[in-house]
């Protein structure tokens, strides 16, 4: 039976390492496995069958199964180790990622046309040497009233619609007021004056608050202030740079702009600025036409802003402006209800949003 077993393993092992080499999957080569070295396998069975030989026979068997068994496992690895081998090359080139492709091309996100106008209104200004200031939106009375010559009977109170905060601060000047939400920019003239010695030029963006809510009205809305003080400075120097400042911002280069008087308490004289455009029904076009838009308040800073803030009035003269950037933003970029800047509706902000990319400049383009 010896000579038997040695050509049972010799053919055997021919059989088995043919069949693990040839196995085409994990679910295969374990068939193998199981039919060659499980309870019921086949080498399992010789095994088992070496109790009923002789000594001498039993010994050289059994040796011979200890080694086909061990070269048939090792067969079965080598074999498992090629088919996952296989089987990650195949995953990794499903999940390969190109990196050379641009990211996430689908979720490109667009510039507020908030953000925009206040960039473009920065980038004319800074032109012309202003620098950007800013202020904070809750206000003592002092600074958002009193000093700008709105005294506390001072109808003008009654026309900002003053969001009033609960609390109390007592103002430089002694008296104590009401803390409010900033009706508008214009106390951070007050607080640059106070904190920066002339020659000022300044130009500041920021949020805006007066309790009103309609198409042209929200609780909530932005504002760019600026404010220019030197010695010798007249109206002739505000003109100018509000005319400068509306060709550039509408690029119409021959923008009819005219000054029509009007009365802020901090400025004086003031005047309101409008531009020309065209108007067919609803519609309008900015522009040489018969129409006029109003675009900003401005004026000569009244002398008694100036002593407010301890500057001499016959030393430095000034003039500032104000406007309403959703107004312009509207009117530039045609967007009829001042509702939609807020409702953060996506479509919306697509279909008027801004490329991320063009940096408003006056070199190069301010809307592209
Ligand atoms: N503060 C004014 C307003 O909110 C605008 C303005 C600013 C007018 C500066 C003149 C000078 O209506």
């Amino acid at each position: 039976m010896g000579g038997d077993t040695m050509d049972t393993v010799e053919q055997l092992r021919a059989e088995l390492l043919a069949a693990a080499a040839a196995a085409a999957d994990l679910k295969a080569l374990d068939d193998v496995r199981v039919a060659a070295l499980g309870k019921k396998g086949r080498i399992t069975g010789l095994m088992k069958g070496l109790g009923q030989m002789d000594p001498d026979a039993r010994k050289a068997a059994g040796q011979a199964l200890n080694v086909l068994k061990e070269e048939v496992a090792a067969a079965l690895d080598a074999r498992k180790n090629a088919l996952d081998a296989v089987a990650l090359d195949a995953r990794l080139s499903e999940e390969r990622v190109d990196v050379t492709l641009p990211a996430r091309p689908e979720s490109l996100g667009a510039i507020h046309p908030i953000s925009q106008t206040i960039d473009e209104v920065i980038a004319i200004f800074g032109e012309m040497g202003f620098t950007v200031a800013e202020g904070p939106d809750i206000e003592d009375d002092w600074y958002n009233f009193t000093s700008l010559n709105i005294p506390r009977e001072h109808p003008a109170r009654q026309e900002h619609d003053t969001f009033y905060l609960p609390n109390e601060t007592v103002g430089p000047d002694g008296v104590p007021g009401r803390v409010v939400l900033r009706t508008h920019t214009s106390p951070v003239q007050i607080r640059t004056m106070l904190s920066n010695k002339p020659p000022v030029r300044i130009i500041v963006p920021g949020r805006t608050y007066r309790c009103d809510y309609d198409a042209t009205h929200s609780p909530m809305f932005h504002q760019v202030e600026g404010l220019m003080i030197d010695e010798k400075t007249h109206m002739g120097h505000l003109k100018g740079a509000l005319i400068d400042f509306c060709r550039a911002f509408f690029e119409v280069d021959d923008l009819p702009v005219r000054f029509r008087p009007s009365y802020f308490p901090f400025t004086e004289p003031s005047a309101e600025v409008d531009i020309g455009c065209t108007r067919e029904g609803g519609q309008f076009r900015i522009g040489h036409g018969d129409d006029w838009l109003e675009i900003l308040g401005c004026g000569m800073v009244n002398p008694k802003v100036l002593e407010n803030c301890g500057i001499d009035p016959a030393k430095y003269q000034g003039y500032a402006f104000g406007m309403g950037v959703e107004r312009l933003a509207m009117l530039k970029y045609g967007i009829p209800d001042l509702r939609t800047f807020f409702e953060s509706d996506l479509r919306w902000l697509r279909h008027y949003g801004f490329s991320s990319l063009d940096v408003p400049a006056m070199v190069g383009g301010l809307s592209i």
